[in-house]
């Protein structure tokens, strides 16, 4: 069982203890859906100030971003890649900040509730797997330190993945 402790409110010092967790929570497992799962599941109930948590993931198929793994409500399903927030972290492969989702050209509301975001982009030896997205109520939530935190934990998440993607 994994236990939910309450984080300090310094940023980096909250993301060095959930990369602490998540290498836990990830250690012997190697498949991508079983650990993109329990990462979305442990930010959406571990940060303070989120309503969406979760991952879209690269569809070869039709080579655009497909809803993953995720914590809140139901979601848009498929993302075209430089669409949205998750489509331009996605095309450019940076992290994308959104303090004011509302001011966003092209943004993508799938829970009217959201009012400021985060992307991050999910990359593998050079292969764009997917993004992390995170959505909260309130506006400029999610800064730098953000960004950098998160990015570690995304290093974790494909680390877990070996060299084998389901
Ligand atoms: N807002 C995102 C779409 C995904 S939802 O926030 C879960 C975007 O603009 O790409």
């Amino acid at each position: 069982m994994h236990t939910m402790t309450q984080l300090p409110t310094d940023k980096p010092a909250a993301y060095a203890e959930l990369e602490t967790s998540l290498r836990a929570l990830l250690a012997g497992e190697d498949d991508l859906i079983a650990n993109a799962a329990n990462l979305a599941a442990l930010l959406f109930w571990s940060l303070p100030q989120l309503n969406w948590a979760g991952f879209y993931l690269v569809e070869p198929r039709r080579g655009d971003l497909l809803l993953g793994p995720f914590q809140g409500k139901p979601a848009c399903v498929r993302i075209p890649i430089g669409r949205g927030v998750c489509g331009t972290a996605a095309a450019r492969r940076e992290t994308v900040v959104v303090p004011d989702v509302h001011a966003f050209p092209g943004h993508i509301a799938c829970d009217s509730a959201s009012n400021s975001e985060i992307v991050v982009p999910v990359v593998r030896g050079g292969e764009l797997l997917g993004v992390l997205d995170l959505d909260s109520p309130v506006r400029s939530r999610f800064d730098d330190a953000d960004a950098r935190g998160l990015e570690a934990l995304v290093r974790v998440f494909v680390h877990s993945l070996g060299s084998h993607v389901s």
